[in-house]
């Protein structure tokens, strides 16, 4: 018999280290020099940078790959994306939604994207959206970890059932506290929600991962409500604010007096790149700003800061590939993070830095961890975000789920051949 099921043979870690990778039974048994080791399946990596798996800690599926349903966003603003999804999700079936969600996946894993954080609005009353993820969240457990979050899209006090239905979908089973406190009426009920949301989490026992300040408005400031209630109600470390783009255009003294508050909560930051740089500064003349917040700052404060992707081909952003090193790519050049060790650090965002926003239990490259890994064309992780090389193998949980052979432009996923990313038109 065989001593590995899968043998990953001459590796660069990102760490600079060459390696084999010996995997049994879904877990990394070995790494080191493992020359006249057996195995079912040997894939030589011949020096190319052998990684743990990409994580996305910001995503919509319950609306992805629907751009251009019912129709497409003309103002390119966050507020026409908000209705325009609130149309849809009215007319999209639960199978709908189903089978976007998991072409979607399909995507993911051929990018070597094996966890991702999603939002899941739960505005409608029918709750379609939620039933939808929750049956994604199953099919797609042997290959990818969804974490799903309970969005009140609409406001979880501006609308009747905001509130009471935040509560329904945790019932059901969705893993997350999340909100939108400026999208609420007034900011008074958006330190309500906050205050309220974070209850919620406190009682249940449940991380809480917030929209925050997705605004241009400096004086959008729920993110200090929000480091506020994470320490009153001991969440430390389990708390994320998503966005946090109002900091852009904060008071520099302002924000000095803040980051201290975020870091002693222990809240992680999750920045949107692609999309804030899309959905920012539309109501600016010249100069228009960013929009994205201050990465560099907090991360200088100790506080973990990953990359999310939030959007691909939906109401409020028209392109994306499921490719996680597009969005270090659109955040390095935005933080303007060009030092090797900063952009080094980006790769590290979409890998490392993000697992530890979404507690991955056994993520990395390690004997004994889960054996998830991907193998991409490319020398070490700086090479990597340069060029968002082709991924040679994607492995999840001791599997080999997407290979590409480096002379071949055919992908195959989960054994099936596929060109899946192409294929997706606008209606
Ligand atoms: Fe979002």
């Amino acid at each position: 018999m065989a001593e590995f099921d899968i043998l990953v043979t001459g590796g660069t870690l990102p760490d600079g280290t060459i390696a084999d990778i010996g995997i049994r039974g879904g877990t990394i048994a070995a790494i080191g020099t493992l020359d006249g080791s057996t195995a079912g399946t040997t894939i030589d990596a011949a020096g190319d940078l052998v990684a743990p798996p990409f994580v996305d800690p910001h995503f919509h599926m319950d609306a992805t790959l629907s751009y251009g349903t019912p129709r497409i966003n003309a103002s390119g603003t966050l507020l026409e994306g908000i209705d325009l999804w609130g149309e849809l999700r009215e007319i999209a079936t639960v199978d709908e939604m189903v089978n976007r969600a998991l072409d979607y996946c399909d995507w993911a894993v051929s990018m070597g994207l094996l966890a991702i954080r999603t939002h899941v609005d739960t505005t409608p009353d029918h709750l379609n959206t939620v039933t939808a993820m929750l049956e994604v969240r199953e099919r797609v457990k042997p290959y990818l970890d969804l974490q799903l979050v309970a969005f009140p899209q609409d406001g979880f006090l501006r609308t009747a059932t905001g509130a009471a239905n935040v509560v329904r979908a945790l019932d059901m089973g969705v893993d997350i506290v999340g909100g939108i406190p400026h999208f609420e009426r007034t900011m008074e009920d958006g330190r309500a929600s906050v205050r309220a949301l974070c209850e919620i989490a406190a009682e249940r026992g449940l991380p809480v991962d917030m929209h925050c300040d997705e605004t241009d408005d400096p004086m959008s400031r729920h993110i200090e409500t929000l480091a506020y209630e994470t320490q009153r109600l001991g969440l430390q470390g389990r708390v994320a604010g998503s966005h946090l783009t109002s900091m852009h255009s904060m008071d520099n003294y302002y924000v000095s007096k803040l980051l201290p508050l975020i870091a002693e909560a222990e809240i992680a930051a999750i920045p949107n790149p692609l999309i804030n740089i899309v959905l920012q500064g539309r109501h600016d003349s010249y100069p228009k700003r960013r929009g994205l917040t201050r990465v560099k700052e907090m991360q200088a404060m100790g506080i973990t800061v990953g990359w999310g992707q939030d959007c691909v081909r939906d109401p409020w952003y028209s392109l994306g590939t499921g490719d996680m090193l597009d969005v270090a790519f659109m955040g390095l050049h935005v933080a303007q993070m060009t030092s090797p060790e900063e952009m080094r650090r980006c790769f590290d965002m979409v890998t490392q830095h993000n697992a530890a926003i979404m507690h991955l239990d056994g993520y990395g490259i390690a004997e004994g961890k889960t054996a998830s890994l991907v193998v991409l064309d490319a020398g070490d992780p700086i090479e990597a975000v340069r060029l968002r090389p082709d991924r040679l193998a994607v492995i999840s949980k001791g599997r080999i789920v997407a290979q590409k052979n480096r002379n071949d432009s055919r992908l195959s996923i989960n054994g099936r051949p596929a060109s899946v990313r192409r294929r997706h038109k606008v209606s």
